[in-house]
């Protein structure tokens, strides 16, 4: 299929892709900048593996052109943190022991950054709400919720990943 380039800034550096028509931002993340950490999952739209930030909203990439985001300011999980500081949820994940497999860790943390950035202590059942469409075959969700009403507490302290 002929192929058209898209343009959008990714993780904060402006890109651009070729892309056929019918081609998804999953597919462009993964495929063509190997950005492995957004997840295929389903596919169609029901598991929320696949959560990205599109102009600062959660999206599902398996069901988002790529063409459609032209313009668009678009946040992967590996763009969360900054530089080696990692994102204050993501931390919070780590102490609640809310990582199994880790399968659906990245598009968790996704969309609830997105709830903290408007709700910065939600309530359990807010955290929920917002994060019903997200599935974990492992964890049970009582940690995930907890690791995202918590995470307010690391706002103010930074955390550093060790050094390679
Ligand atoms: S892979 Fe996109 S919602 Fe499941
Ligand atoms: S931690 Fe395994 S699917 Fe959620």
């Amino acid at each position: 299929m002929k192929k058209q380039i898209v343009r959008f800034t990714l993780n904060g550096t402006p890109r651009e892709f070729a892309v056929a028509a019918n081609d998804l931002l999953l597919n462009v993340i993964r495929e063509q900048e190997k950005l492995t950490g957004t997840k295929y999952g389903c596919g169609i739209g029901e598991c929320g593996a696949c959560t990205v930030h599109v102009d600062g909203r959660p999206v599902l990439s398996c069901l988002k052109l790529a063409v459609e985001a032209e313009g668009c300011e678009v946040v992967t999980i590996e763009g969360l943190a900054q530089g080696r500081e990692l994102d204050p949820l993501q931390r919070s994940f780590l102490d609640n022991n809310a990582v199994q497999c880790g399968y659906c860790t990245p598009g968790m943390i996704m969309i609830g950054r997105t709830l903290l950035d408007e709700t910065p202590n939600p309530t359990e059942e807010e955290v929920r709400s917002h994060m019903r469409g997200q599935l974990c075959r492992c964890t049970g969700y009582a940690s995930i919720a907890k690791a995202v009403m918590g995470a307010g507490e690391y706002e103010t302290k930074a955390f550093r990943m060790p050094a390679e």
